[in-house]
């Protein structure tokens, strides 16, 4: 992605400034966010505006200023060219989703991992998404699996309410239930033991939320999906790692069916998924 930045940036960027143009970017719809060296800040318009030149599906640039962060995992983004808005329709395996990438999370790379979920749903399943931003997870499951039930919680009002519209959007309304609110609370109050499947897309803080992953979950056992994120230590295998992350939290019976690294979520820091099976209590 560098390299390819680098070519489209030839012409507009000296030699010296070309080699400093080491992020990628991701195009999320018609929006292309670009992170950008403190040395390249200078020439920022000038590298948004060849971007929209260059690439005929973009209309927006935008730049990310920092990483997600904050309880509602959004980053900051600063407008560089092109049509200023930080709204966008984005589309993914027959889905649409309307975000808003200045108020909410969203993340194009988890595309294959959304799929692979909505895959293994069974019919007449319970889903629970305990971190369901605008939706992504839950829209994607339903299309996929109409014979289901998700509920798709979050706590930010603004994805709240995009997945409300992305329900009706994707004609999913019937089976997709969105909850604002603070997951523990929602768990507890409403959705314990009904679910055949929790989803904790909160890598940074999902083992604060292991109690509530149970709560929710049938009594005879179900399947939970723990993202977490782990430090990658020298001669240390990160799965085993997340293994024992888990099992000092989950203190009942269980089996990790499947565990893999997602994506590399920053300088030596994995994201891991397990998929683990409670083995009732
Ligand atoms: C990393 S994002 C994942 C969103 C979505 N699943 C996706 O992949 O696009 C985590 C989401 O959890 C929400 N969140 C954080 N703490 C929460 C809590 N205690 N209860 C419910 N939602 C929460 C944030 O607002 C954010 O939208």
């Amino acid at each position: 992605m560098a390299r390819f930045l680098r070519e489209l940036l030839k012409g507009v960027l000296s030699d010296r400034e070309l080699s400093l143009v080491v992020a990628s970017f991701d195009i999320i719809g018609d929006i292309a966010i670009v992170k950008l060296p403190d040395e390249l800040l200078p020439k920022k318009h000038l590298i948004g505006r060849a971007l929209i030149d260059e690439l005929k599906q973009v209309r927006t640039v935008l730049r990310q200023v920092s990483g997600f962060s904050g309880e509602f995992r959004t980053r900051e983004l600063e407008y560089l060219a092109g049509e200023k808005k930080f709204e966008v329709l984005y589309k993914e395996r027959g889905c649409e989703f309307h975000v808003d990438l200045a108020a909410t999370y969203f993340s194009p790379r988890l595309g294959h991992e959304r799929s692979r979920i909505a895959d293994l749903v069974e019919p007449g399943e319970t889903v629970v998404n305990l971190f369901g931003g605008v939706g992504t997870f839950a829209m994607l499951i339903a299309k996929k699996q109409p014979n289901c039930r998700v509920y798709t919680i979050d706590l930010n009002p603004r994805a709240h309410q995009l997945a409300i519209e992305n329900t009706f959007r994707n004609k999913v309304a019937d089976r997709v239930v969105p909850v604002y609110g603070d997951s523990r609370e929602i768990a507890r109050k409403y959705l314990a033991g009904t679910a055949d499947r929790v989803l904790m897309p909160l890598p940074d803080r999902a083992k604060e939320f292991v109690e509530t992953a149970v709560t929710a979950i049938k009594q005879r056992g179900g399947i939970i999906h723990y993202y977490t994120l782990i430090r990658t230590v020298r001669g240390k295998d990160p799965l085993a790692l997340a293994a024992k992350e888990l099992s000092n939290r989950l203190k009942v019976p269980h089996h990790v069916e499947m565990a893999k690294v997602v994506t590399e979520a920053g300088p030596r820091v994995l994201e891991v998924v397990q998929d683990v099976r409670l083995l009732g209590r």
